[in-house]
């Protein structure tokens, strides 16, 4: 039976209110959506995590555990960056075993997994974890969810796909393969040809399509009429843009089909009217209120367009707006020349700023720290060959370089150097590792905080 993933508290606010929802709201759009029907909701992962810390003074550990008590009956998903995890850089193993036990403890069910280079050797570690989660903590155990991030390049032909999946499902034995269209470029042909040749290695299929281009409500009916097991919707109010098809005309259209996927749709509009309310309070930051309905340039240039806004962004800080044009025209060239990686987080910043500099100072004039680490490998395995030449100077760079101790911090590292008086539970360590100097701030605040309490006097 075909089924539907909620993601309008995860990636459904990412995409339009900047992350920047509360718990307290949350909570009341995931009690109501409990009783919908849903295979599973998405509501943890991704920017979620460092947002919640960042900008809301709000431990993202005491998050989950709020959802996962009012969500009783729905499966809960989450976001995983691979070896980035919730961040933006390769984390050391015992972060990685820490992070996934506590996010399966506290109330992940789907560990939805993804590399923006599609490199199996980068999944390796996080999936050996999320496989051996224990079936004590719940009967099931966890479900597997791997993300092929899906791209238009010379290289990203039906063929790589088909090869990517084999690879997969044979090394990982996943639960469902997501197709993963950050873009929102994935057209009806192509979703109907990915289904078929996912199902035909017999693993469950799962297509997940930003709204972007427009194309994504056309490509979700043809991806259900095709064999998809599970699509991503989310909920009117936070829907099209750059999020995802909203779910209540999604369910009328695939009943019509004959797709019934079996959904109450009187708690959906219940729902969707108390989310009406609330993001009405976050207008501040509503994207809908200044993005295009139908961003028609993710079609011609194939470049999301949240890419296009910062490139956009770092233009007008050097004053060289009028360079957009040509800056597109220099990202394909990038791309060729990096191998074709996908254009999502981190490639999607690599490739856009190399992709400035080139046009402002020559091309490859200058050679970017980042583009040198990933012409060196440190990303994973480029899609296809890249240039030899700037692999080569790449690897002069690095030899001439003076060596960086910066690694990333280890849990024991977090263990060390993070004040007792700070912590108060075992995820505070996690957090520390993973970012910090937010860690670090929200945790100072949190502790006067609760001194002022103490003493019951606002002295500080
Ligand atoms: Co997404």
């Amino acid at each position: 039976m075909l089924m539907l993933n909620d993601l309008t508290v995860r990636d459904g606010q990412q995409s339009l209110l900047a992350t920047r929802m509360r718990t307290g709201d949350i909570i009341k759009i995931v009690s109501i959506l409990d009783n919908a029907g849903y295979y599973a909701m998405e509501v943890w992962g991704g920017a979620t995590f460092d947002a919640p810390l960042r900008y809301l003074k709000e431990d993202p550990w005491d998050r989950l555990r709020a959802i996962r008590e009012v969500v009783t009956k729905t499966k809960l998903m989450m976001l995983l960056r691979g070896k980035n995890l919730v961040g933006y850089r390769h984390y050391p193993e015992d972060v990685i075993t820490a992070f996934i036990e506590k996010a399966y403890e506290n109330g992940i069910d789907i560990f939805r997994v993804f590399d923006a280079l599609n490199d199996p050797n980068n999944l390796v570690y996080p999936i050996k974890v999320i496989k051996s989660l224990s079936k004590a903590v719940r009967n099931s155990g966890a479900l597997l969810q791997i993300a092929i991030v899906y791209s238009i390049s010379p290289v990203h032909t039906i063929e790589y796909y088909e090869k990517t999946v084999e690879e997969f499902v044979s090394l990982f034995e996943p639960d469902f393969i997501t197709i993963k269209d950050m873009a929102g470029i994935l057209t009806p042909g192509m979703a109907v040809e990915l289904v078929k040749m996912i199902k035909k290695q017999g693993v469950k299929v799962n297509v997940h399509s930003h709204a972007t281009s427009g194309m994504a409500p056309m490509t979700l009916i043809k991806a259900a009429e095709a064999g998809a097991d599970l699509l991503d919707v989310v909920l009117s109010p936070l829907s099209h843009f750059s999020s995802h098809p909203a779910a209540e005309p999604m369910v009328e259209a695939l009943r019509s089909l004959g797709l019934d996927p079996e959904i109450n749709e009187k708690v959906l509009y219940r729902a969707s009217k108390v989310l009406e309310g609330i993001k009405a309070k976050y207008s501040k930051y509503d994207y809908s209120k200044r993005g295009k309905v139908v961003d028609i340039n993710v079609l011609n240039h194939q470049i999301p367009g949240g890419m296009i806004s910062n490139l956009l962004a770092q233009l007008r800080d050097l004053k060289a707006e009028d360079k957009l044009e040509e800056v597109l025209e220099e990202v394909q060239r990038v791309r060729k020349d990096l191998g074709w990686p996908p254009l999502v987080t981190p490639m999607s910043q690599i490739v856009g700023s190399q992709a400035v500099v080139n046009v402002l100072s020559g091309r490859y004039k200058i050679l970017l720290n980042e583009t040198v680490n990933y012409l060196l490998g440190k990303y994973g395995r480029p899609p296809a060959p890249v240039n030899e030449e700037l692999k080569r100077r790449a690897e002069e760079m690095a030899r001439n370089a003076p060596k960086e101790a910066m690694g990333a911090k280890t849990l024991e590292d977090a263990r060390r150097e993070l004040s007792k008086v700070y912590v108060e539970k075992d995820e505070d360590y996690i957090t520390y590792a993973l970012f910090p100097e937010q860690a670090l701030k929200f945790f100072e605040e949190r502790y006067k905080k609760k001194l002022a309490k103490a003493v019951g006097l606002g002295w500080f």
